[in-house]
């Protein structure tokens, strides 16, 4: 995977006075099941998380709240993507260094997944990574 599989999605929005409603169909807003959902939070603003790649799982993130910067890197590319609105999302595929960072205060990231968790299908060192590359 390279960072041309990387996809930025915008989400059905339905505007409406009482407030507006976005919404996520595994396989069809995006393009896998989701098996698992997580929530990250309360994390002190201007810090960083999850610097790492997967080896087969794909993911959605999404700023449900506030915002925060997704660093991409596929062992060659690296781009970054500011999420701030709880109608896009980033898909970002198995293969792809990535780390979040400089959350803002109070700020919710959502992040589906195509698998439940399991510490074995993490790289968590960078340079494993370019190898595998
Ligand atoms: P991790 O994905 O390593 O986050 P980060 O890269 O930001 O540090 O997860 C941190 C810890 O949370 C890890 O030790 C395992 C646990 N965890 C779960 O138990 N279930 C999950 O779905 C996730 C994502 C993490």
């Amino acid at each position: 995977m390279t960072l041309k599989d990387v996809k930025l999605i915008e989400l059905p929005k339905i505007v409406d006075e009482r407030g507006n409603l976005s919404s996520i169909e595994g396989g069809n807003h995006i393009p896998f099941k989701i098996k698992r959902t997580y929530m990250i939070y309360d994390v002190p603003g201007g810090d960083n998380r999850g610097a790492h790649a997967y080896q087969v799982l794909n993911e959605f993130i999404v700023a449900l709240s506030g915002s925060f910067d997704v660093l991409l890197d596929d062992g060659y590319e690296k781009r970054c993507y500011s999420l701030n609105r709880s109608y896009y999302g980033l898909y970002v595929p198995k293969m792809i260094w990535r780390s979040i960072e400089n959350f803002s205060t109070n700020s919710l990231c959502m992040i589906l997944a195509s698998e439940k968790y399991n510490e074995e299908d993490y790289l968590r060192n960078y340079d494993q990574f370019k190898q595998l590359k």
